[in-house]
């Protein structure tokens, strides 16, 4: 594997490999890498000439800075796993070469799609994530970039963002990964408690019910209204927000019918540990 710290010779190295008609799959990452991580490079490594997975933990995209200070960093360990993968190059990059001073992104219109959800409850963290995804594609500029379901708004937000931009890079998204248990996989789950991690999966067993109650007959506010009061029994538990809503908006829908592509997204503290998931409820 090639690892490269530095924005001008990783551009560099690319430009050439892609100049012999080579295509890149790219894998952007914060480390603390885990199956849910390895599954986008496996699926990068299938479709592309090159894989490119990054590491960087983006200081703009932590509203809460106890988070970023918290957030794991296994760089051995990370290391090892990607050299089991067989990846190809690992861009580990400071904060200076991401954010070199002077250089400014274009401003993108989401309309309401990230004011919803985690846009509304992490306020700025999205304008974070745009920023450093942007930049990384700039230095990256790969064919394919791999993103996971798991974070539903991020890919939603990182697609419009491409279209806004008419970018050559296609979107590629990939499935949740989930423990046996159905707890969706984060480098946060080891930050759980014992008791808190035995309780999690619950998350998803709700999660996975909706369609059950919407077929019985309940209508979208009482399942959010049941599902809301189930996660709110679960004790050390606070969801913070369920909604069913339209894939592509992000926005609430009132029936099953007004949209052919559902999705249900959920923020769930347990304890001081945020956990997100979704299910895909409809999509045809
Ligand atoms: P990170 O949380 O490290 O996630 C990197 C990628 O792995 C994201 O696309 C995420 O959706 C995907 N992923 C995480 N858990 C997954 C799971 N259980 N199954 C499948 N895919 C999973 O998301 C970020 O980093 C950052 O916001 C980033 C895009 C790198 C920008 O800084």
């Amino acid at each position: 594997m090639l690892l490269f710290k530095e924005v001008k010779s990783i551009k560099r190295y690319l430009k050439s490999e892609q100049a012999k008609g080579l295509k890149v799959g790219y894998v952007p990452t914060m480390g603390a890498l885990h199956e849910g991580h390895a599954s986008l490079i496996k699926r990068a490594k299938a479709e592309n000439d090159i894989c490119v997975c990054s590491i960087f933990v983006n200081p703009t995209q932590f509203n809460d800075p106890k988070d970023l200070e918290k957030y794991p960093r296994t760089e051995g360990q990370d290391i090892e796993i990607l050299v089991g993968l067989d990846n190809d190059v690992l861009f580990y990059p400071t904060v200076s070469a991401v954010y070199p001073k002077g250089l400014h992104i274009p401003m993108f219109d989401f309309g309401q799609v990230d004011k919803v959800m985690e846009g509304h409850f992490r306020p700025g963290h999205f304008d974070g994530v745009v920023e450093v995804v942007y930049r990384l594609l700039d230095i990256v500029e790969p064919d394919n970039l791999y993103m996971g379901q798991k974070d539903f708004q991020q890919f939603t937000l990182i697609q419009h963002m491409l279209n806004q931009l008419a970018s050559k890079t296609q979107l590629v998204v990939c499935p949740i990964i989930r423990e046996e248990d159905g707890l969706a996989l984060s480098s946060r789950n080891v930050r759980l408690t014992e008791e808190n991690r035995k309780n999690a999966p619950i998350i998803s067993k709700i999660l996975h019910q909706l369609n059950d109650w919407l077929e019985e007959g309940m209508t979208i506010k009482q399942v959010e209204q049941k599902a809301i009061d189930q996660l709110s029994k679960i004790p050390d538990f606070k969801p913070e927000y369920l909604e069913i809503v339209d894939g592509y908006s992000l926005q609430a829908i009132e029936k099953m019918s007004d949209s052919d592509y559902v999705v249900v997204c959920a923020a769930v503290w347990t304890g001081d540990i945020r956990l997100i998931d979704n299910v895909i409820l409809k999509k045809s």
